[in-house]
């Protein structure tokens, strides 16, 4: 594999030879123009067009307009005549990503090629994950790449069509409100309503008159009739949240809706039906309710007709890097943020986290990191994952009973993120790596090769 694609435009042959051969040396796929109205054909698969500013014909300014107007991605360095800096700005200002100022050295031309190769391949890389979200790791706009998600989208569009009943669970913020939503949006009673019921929210009686609704006078204060959510959500869906908080009673009569899609208002004996289709969801085990006796045994099964289980962010990290730069693109818009990329350290980052709140403080990280930030690529500095959140549960995890690690975590990847860090702020030197983590340097060899990070970094930090 080449380094990248270059095409050099130069109509000075022997110097265009010169940059030529270098950058061949450097392992770059080199091709040469002697004109821009030559170069420009060439330009659309190159990563990196270095351009002479004075070429008979067309100059370069041109030449980046040219290339700007054909939608080539490729990025520009211009060489410029000693002290006519007006032309290197106006190159520039242009969108050119540097200049060279002639002569110049073949070091320099190597350092300034090596910086703007380096940029291009971040671009190329956010380009390819963006035309995949584009794609296939998207289901409207829930973004999954990992085998679990896809699984997920699957499972929706086969059920979507069909009014069987679904249980969704998982976490906190792993996407359940937004899976619910998609199967009603896919499904033939997109045209009516989508219903959502909080169980946590209310106290039994009053969650009963909200969901059956109830006649004039079956309580003080019903002076009118009110019809409930189930009538509300009559031909199109109801989505219970929180099931396992569901007082015993109404679980009976929600068994009913089930079985019969039948019910009664409070205070009436007019039985009515009711068209439903139910979606349910928990980010608690039901199953220990079922044990305990919280939970109705029938309702289970008749609720877990099509389970849907999604799994905790930590558990498909390959999510996180689609999942940020989906963030990034939404949220950069809404607050006005310049930043419209991420850089891969930042992903690393986020890719070394835990993520106790899943997708939704995933979210709220890019959120705030898009306000703080103040380039055009948020960087890894940028990143504001929570420290409140990794303080509060240190504090926790001193009480006997709290957990000791996030839930999900194991000590062996909680160690390799420590062991991470502390290479990162160690810039790679092993020795001053070891102190922060109180290792002998021979120990954290040891451990880094067993992660398969030893060789390699020897030589950038020591
Ligand atoms: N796969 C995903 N792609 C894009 N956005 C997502 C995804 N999963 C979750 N989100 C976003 O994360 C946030 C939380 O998702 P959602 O409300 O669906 O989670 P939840 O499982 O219902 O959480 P809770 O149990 O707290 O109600 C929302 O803003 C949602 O847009
Ligand atoms: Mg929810």
């Amino acid at each position: 594999m080449p380094a990248g694609r270059i095409l050099v435009v130069e109509d000075e042959e022997k110097l265009r030879r010169v940059v030529e051969l270098h950058l061949e040396s450097q392992g770059y796929e080199v091709e040469g123009a002697a004109s821009a109205e030559q170069g420009v054909p060439l330009a659309a698969p190159v990563d990196l067009v270095i351009t002479d500013f004075r070429l008979p014909g067309m100059d370069g300014i041109q030449l980046i307009k040219q290339l700007q107007s054909r939608g080539v991605a490729a990025a520009v360095v211009v060489m410029t005549a000693h002290g006519s800096v007006e032309t290197a700005v106006e190159a520039m200002k242009l969108g050119a990503a540097d200049f060279l100022q002639k002569p110049f050295s073949l070091d320099h031309l190597s350092t300034v090629v090596e910086k703007v190769m380096a940029v291009q391949a971040m671009r190329n890389e956010n380009r390819r994950m963006r035309d995949e979200l584009d794609g296939r790791y998207q289901f409207d706009n829930i973004i999954g790449r990992s085998a679990a998600m896809r699984d997920i989208f699957q499972t929706v569009e086969r059920v979507a069509p069909t009014r069987a009943t679904v249980l969704l669970a998982g976490e906190s913020g792993v996407g359940k409100d937004m899976i619910a939503r998609a199967i009603h949006h896919h499904s033939p009673r997109s045209r009516h309503a989508f219903v959502k019921i909080n169980c946590t929210a209310l106290p039994e009686n009053l969650m009963e008159s909200e969901l059956f609704g109830y006649e004039k006078g079956a309580f003080t204060g019903a002076s009118v009739s009110k019809p409930g959510k189930f009538e509300q959500a009559d031909q199109g869906t109801a989505f219970l949240d929180e099931i396992g908080d569901v007082p015993g009673n109404i679980q009976v009569k929600l068994l009913r809706i089930l079985q019969e899609r039948q019910f009664e208002r409070l205070g009436s004996n007019l039985t009515r039906n009711v068209d439903v289709r139910v979606i349910a969801a928990t980010n608690v085990d039901l199953r220990a309710a079922l044990e305990e006796g919280r939970f109705r045994e029938d309702l289970y099964y008749r609720l877990n007709v099509v389970p849907i289980n999604i799994p905790p962010l930590r558990q498909r990290r390959e999510d996180i890097p689609f999942l940020a730069l989906h963030f990034v693109q939404k949220l950069s818009k809404d607050l006005g943020s310049r930043a419209k990329d991420i850089s891969p350290a930042a992903v690393d980052r986020l890719l070394e986290y835990s993520w106790p709140g899943n997708v939704r403080e995933l979210e709220n990280t890019i959120e705030r990191s898009l306000v703080l930030a103040s380039g055009e690529m948020l960087q890894a500095a940028d990143m504001r994952i929570e420290a409140a959140r990794s303080a509060n549960s240190a504090a926790a995890a001193q009480s006997q009973n709290a957990p000791l690690l996030p839930e999900g975590e194991t000590l062996e990847h909680w160690e390799q993120m420590m062991i991470k860090e502390a290479m990162r702020r160690a810039n790679g030197n092993k020795s001053q790596a070891a102190r922060m983590l109180g290792l002998t340097r021979n120990a954290l060899r040891y451990r880094l090769s067993q992660m398969g990070m030893d060789a390699g970094t020897e030589a950038a930090g020591e």
